[in-house]
């Protein structure tokens, strides 16, 4: 598949980088862009040597603009609904990837442009960067599940204050609410992404991703159910060559190599 909306490359082997790219809309997320981010996140998905995803977008202005004001003036109730599972699904794609998912947030991430950063594991904000959900001064409510990711990641007084007033929020206060991990000065982004992202790339590639399972599923389980499963994920590792590669490193006080085996 050709993308006309987004590009997909890899900035290292492992390591893959994906960008919104319609800067002359400020990156907003259409049907045809939501569809070509499904397409290149199955292409992730089914790569086994992938180890990081970067989530970016073009130019130094917008990560994105939210969903497409234009393309959604038109719509009918139906088309709206359709809209908005094509979105969501996205953003759930985004979040089951077996692999970390980081945004690199350079510019505007407003409506579907926060919701996308939200479904990243975690975000990094240039100083420019700017977060919000500011769907309710278009008369409608966040359509690619910005009410739900939002109140898990700032909790709920926050996400009802900023969803129900609209007001955006610049890097300094995302960082503040645990909506961002990290701020860095906006040359420094993409730098700052590679260095987390090497960190994890040079880590047991299996144990990386049974690591976002345990979180991320352990979220939706009571803490006793949420351990079993931690504990099942454990003793399943133990059966990896890298397992046993890691540990014999460690006591031979070497470098491990690891395989993802
Ligand atoms: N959809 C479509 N086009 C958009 C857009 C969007 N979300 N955001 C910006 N653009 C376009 C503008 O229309 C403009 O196009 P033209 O040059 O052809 O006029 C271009 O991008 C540049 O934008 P501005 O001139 O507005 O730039 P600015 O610097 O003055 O303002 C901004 C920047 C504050 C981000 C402003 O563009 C803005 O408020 N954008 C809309 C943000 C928004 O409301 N997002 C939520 C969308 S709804 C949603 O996302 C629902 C959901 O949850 C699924």
């Amino acid at each position: 598949m050709t993308y006309q909306n987004i590009t997909l490359e890899h900035a290292e082997a492992d390591i893959y980088l994906l960008t919104v790219n319609r800067p002359k809309a400020l990156n907003a997320l259409n049907a045809a862009t939501l569809a070509e981010l499904g397409h290149a996140l199955a292409h992730i998905a089914e790569d086994t040597n992938a180890r990081v995803l970067l989530v970016t977008g073009a130019g130094d202005k917008a990560f994105v603009a939210g969903a497409d004001i234009g393309a959604m003036q038109t719509m009918s109730t139906l088309e709206a609904q359709a809209f908005s599972e094509q979105g969501t699904r996205v953003m759930q794609a985004v979040e089951a990837l077996p692999i970390p998912a980081i945004a690199l947030v350079n510019g505007y991430a407003l409506g579907g442009g926060c919701e996308l950063a939200m479904a990243c594991d975690w975000i990094i904000a240039s100083e420019r960067a700017v977060f919000g959900q500011p769907e309710v001064t278009l008369g409608i409510p966040p359509g690619f599940g910005g009410t739900q990711r939002l109140a898990r990641l700032a909790g709920r007084a926050l996400a009802m204050e900023l969803v129900t007033t609209g007001r955006q929020i610049k890097a300094d206060e995302a960082l503040r609410i645990g909506l961002a991990n990290h701020v860095v000065a906006g040359e420094q982004l993409m730098a700052k992404g590679l260095e987390m992202a090497r960190l994890i790339a040079a880590k047991a590639p299996i144990a990386v991703r049974v690591c976002k399972q345990a979180i991320l599923r352990g979220l939706d389980l009571d803490l006793a159910n949420g351990c079993a499963f931690e504990t099942n994920l454990f003793a399943l590792a133990f059966g990896t060559a890298d397992r046993k590669e890691g540990m014999a490193a460690f006591l031979e006080k070497r470098a491990a190599k690891f395989e993802g085996r």
